[in-house]
């Protein structure tokens, strides 16, 4: 077996050992395909599902199992705002911008959540416990300006509320760490 296969061999493992059996399985479903590059975002998807961000190793593994340059998978996953390239908190507040949360004032709710928590759109806190993005419509218009933190919907949100919201989570960190000494 020549150097070079064992090689390529040798990266493929560490790229499957990266990204997991069913992803690299995905991948190797999407090489099948005349046009494999053509599945890199439902590919990046995958991978963000299960590791909540998409990191540069698992960036680079999806390029070499795919066999579509490192720069495309760079490039790709930091065009689209849906993908996220720094990991996340732990509670992963959305503030709704829709047009129905917006007229209600979502801008001050989430000028508020910023100026709490010390960070702007797309940040995580540096305890890692919030990550603050701002969402399109998050489908229950009727309550808002709406917050969705993780899957819990608050609705009716106004700047005042802000602290207590946020209280209420730090409570359930602090209880949950309680628990496991
Ligand atoms: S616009 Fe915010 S929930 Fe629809």
């Amino acid at each position: 077996m020549s150097t070079t296969t064992d090689n390529r061999r040798q990266v493929e493992a560490a790229a499957r050992e990266t990204l997991g059996e069913s992803i690299a399985e995905l991948i190797e479903k999407c090489r099948r395909d005349p046009r494999p590059e053509s599945h890199l975002i439902g590919v990046l998807h995958a991978v963000q599902e299960q590791f909540g961000y998409l990191g540069e190793e698992q960036l680079d593994a999806v390029a070499q199992l795919l066999q579509v340059p490192a720069a495309k998978v760079a490039g790709v996953a930091s065009f689209y705002h849906f993908f996220r390239l720094k990991p996340r908190g732990r509670f992963m507040i959305n503030v709704c911008m829709g047009t129905a949360c917006y007229v209600k004032g979502a801008d001050r709710v989430a000028a508020k959540f910023s100026e709490e928590l010390g960070i702007q759109w797309g940040e995580t806190t540096t305890d890692g416990l919030f990550t603050l993005e701002g969402s399109r419509c998050l489908g229950t218009c009727g309550l808002a300006p709406v917050v969705m933190v993780n899957e819990t919907i608050h609705g009716d949100v106004t700047p005042e509320m802000v602290s207590s919201i946020l209280e209420q989570y730090l409570r359930q960190a602090r209880e949950d760490a309680t628990e496991k000494r």
